[in-house]
């Protein structure tokens, strides 16, 4: 990174519970930047788990000088969590934000005595150092703003580009966490990255600083540049099918792992076969996201679906899942009713196209049910 640009981010090693529903298993990192022209900037405050080591790396920082700005771009708790004290320990700085963002401080109690809104386009001077700011709204929320900095070639991104897990998790790997935290997290906003996508494609990056995980340099770089890419459009990135079952007493989740087995010698690619009552939910998502096809599995249950099912089809519908192939294999004992109401809640989806037949399976599979589930997997398959 350029020797301008000082890193104050902290890694909350013991949080397990991103916003409350993501599990960590390698906790989390909010990042902050100090940026050194003839001014001084801070970008980005922190999580209010963090404030005190996050304050003391500030005030080592900047050696005995003051600072001129705070650039805000996201005000979501995880960073705004500690600005009220640093404008507490540093009451003449200037807090840079878009508007929305300042118009959203009074309700975090927060009340810079000095600000200045900035839009789209605006740049600040540092002196050495000239930042350029691009408003980036619902990336993860109204008010974010991305900032570039010309000099250093470098994109503060916000939550885009973020993972989960603290600085060095996963070091070889970014993209899995990366990946589950983007179509959990950022995923409905799709049309919105794919716009700050363009805008970004004028500059010339060398390196981008997110809100969490690790600076992006070098290929690293290019293959986050060519995931965004992918994921923002709802592209495939992996040809294969994931199968995701919930399954009261275990017949339907036999079934399924017959299906993937089936699937597997017909050779479609990665199967993923999933256990929607005891896995990570986030996890199920982001490979649904993944693959280009999906079968979903399910018991009956009260003349509905099992209900670890229809909070999976709710999760994908509310993150804008779409153009997928999905099949569907329900199980019931006297009236079955999961069928019915997973195809309701995929009908909803975007350009999702519903393999018939559907296949029903009366309490045990039977060997009826088996070739039912070999004619499924040939109509999935084809495309
Ligand atoms: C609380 C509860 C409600 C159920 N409601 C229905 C129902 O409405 N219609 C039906 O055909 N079967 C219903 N069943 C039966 C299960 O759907 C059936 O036994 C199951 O699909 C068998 O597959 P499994 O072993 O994968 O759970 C219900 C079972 C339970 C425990
Ligand atoms: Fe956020
Ligand atoms: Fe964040």
């Amino acid at each position: 990174m350029n020797q301008q640009i000082i890193y104050l981010g902290c890694d909350d090693k013991d949080l397990q519970l991103f916003e409350s529903q993501y599990m960590l298993e390698e906790g989390m990192c909010y990042n902050s930047y100090l940026l050194r022209g003839e001014k001084l900037a801070v970008m980005d405050a922190m999580d209010a788990r963090c404030k005190d080591e996050w304050l003391g790396k500030v005030r080592e920082a900047l050696n005995g000088s003051q600072p001129d700005y705070i650039i805000v771009q996201h005000m979501e708790p995880d960073h705004s969590g500690s600005l009220g004290a640093f404008l507490a320990a540093y009451p003449d700085v200037t807090v840079v934000a878009s508007q929305k963002a300042l118009a959203m401080m009074p309700q975090f109690a927060i009340a810079p005595a000095h600000m200045v809104a900035v839009k789209e386009g605006d740049s600040l001077d540092l002196g050495g150092l000239t930042l350029r700011f691009f408003m980036a709204p619902m990336v993860h929320w109204p008010e974010v703003m991305m900032t570039y900095c010309e000099e250093a070639k470098t994109l503060f991104s916000a939550d885009a580009f973020g993972k989960f897990g603290i600085y060095h998790a996963d070091e070889d790997d970014w993209a899995c966490e990366a990946r589950r935290y983007y179509f959990n997290i950022v995923g409905k906003y799709g049309g919105p990255v794919s716009m700050v996508l363009k805008k970004m494609a004028s500059l010339s990056i060398s390196a981008i600083c997110p809100l969490h995980g690790p600076v992006l340099e070098g290929e690293k770089l290019a293959e986050a540049l060519r995931l965004y890419g992918i994921w923002s459009a709802y592209g495939v990135e992996t040809k294969g099918v994931l199968v995701a079952h919930a399954s009261i007493h275990g017949n339907t989740a036999h079934a399924a792992e017959v299906l993937g087995e089936i699937l597997r010698a017909k050779g479609a690619g990665r199967v993923e076969v999933v256990d929607l009552c005891r896995e990570d939910m986030a996890e199920t998502i982001e490979d649904a996201f993944r693959m280009d096809k999906m079968v979903v599995c399910a018991s009956s249950y009260d003349n509905n679906v099992f209900p670890p099912m229809h909070q999976f089809l709710w999760k994908l519908q509310q993150k804008a899942y779409q153009s997928r192939r999905v099949a569907i294999v329900e199980n019931g004992s006297w009236a079955p009713s999961a069928g019915r109401e997973m195809k309701a809640l995929l009908s909803t989806m975007r350009d999702v196209t519903i393999v018939e037949p559907m296949v029903t399976i009366r309490s045990t599979m039977t060997e009826a049910n088996r070739t039912e589930l070999e004619a499924l997997a040939d109509a999935l398959l084809q495309d």
